[in-house]
């Protein structure tokens, strides 16, 4: 009889994805946002649950459901995302950052609604900490896994990320291109990993591409 069961070869692992964008506010009505859907993170969420492990989604702002088998976790800002990654790590496994963070928050959160009183306004911005860089430095038996979303230079700018972070795997998106990337369905990737030649994966949809991403993953375990 033929089977059509997922193979479960990540059973019993604890899994972390971190996936969407996450908002800075700025007033209590505007906030500071990016392009990401969430749709990359939860198609991993979702296949690692169904392969074994006991998935934690940790989540920005997104209109995609919960997928079923995960726990999740809601988050706004990037100090929220880092605060629930940090909390999750010592007992993970593996951890993959598909979340696109903020670079930089609001200095002063205004607590009033800021009203269009000038001509100009100059929103001054101080940058966020580095979750995954802190997470390469802290790095025990964990297997780590980032993004990297670039629109020139996708192979070298990916590689500086894979050192610098201390990665084991490295997802290189270019997200200049408009047929794949962020709000799309699908997806066209470069692995990269510390001592293998660069792994293209050509365009797929973002589920095709997540048990690509797991597979690798695997393998590397
Ligand atoms: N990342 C993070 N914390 C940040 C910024 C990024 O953990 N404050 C993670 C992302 O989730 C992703 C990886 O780092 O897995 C790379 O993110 P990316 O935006 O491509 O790179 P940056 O290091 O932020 O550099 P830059 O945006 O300047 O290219
Ligand atoms: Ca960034």
């Amino acid at each position: 009889v033929q089977q059509l069961e997922v193979k479960q070869d990540l059973k019993g692992k604890r899994v972390v994805v971190t996936a969407g964008g996450t908002h800075e506010e700025i007033d209590p009505v505007r906030y500071i946002a990016n392009r990401s859907s969430g749709k990359m993170g939860y198609a991993l969420a979702s296949a690692a649950a169904q392969r074994g492990a006991e998935v934690t989604l940790i989540s920005g702002p997104s209109a995609l459901p919960q997928p079923m088998g995960v726990k999740f976790i809601g988050i706004e800002t990037t100090a929220e995302l880092a605060t629930a990654v940090k909390r999750a790590y010592p007992t993970t496994d593996v951890v993959i950052m598909a979340a696109a963070v903020a670079d930089y928050r609001v200095k002063k959160v205004a607590s009033q609604k800021i009203k269009k009183e000038n001509a100009s306004w100059h929103l001054e911005l101080v940058k966020n900490e580095d979750i995954l860089f802190g997470l390469g430095q802290t790095k025990r038996n964990q297997l780590l896994v980032g993004f990297a979303a670039e629109t020139e230079n996708l192979l070298a700018n990916a590689q500086a990320k894979l050192t610098k972070k201390n990665l084991d795997l490295l997802v290189a998106n270019d997200v200049a291109r408009k047929d794949i990337g962020f709000a799309s369905d699908s997806n066209e990737v470069t692995l990269l990993t510390k001592n293998q030649e660069p792994k293209h994966l050509k365009r797929a949809s973002k589920q095709v591409i997540a048990g690509a991403i797991l597979d690798e993953i695997v393998r590397l375990m």
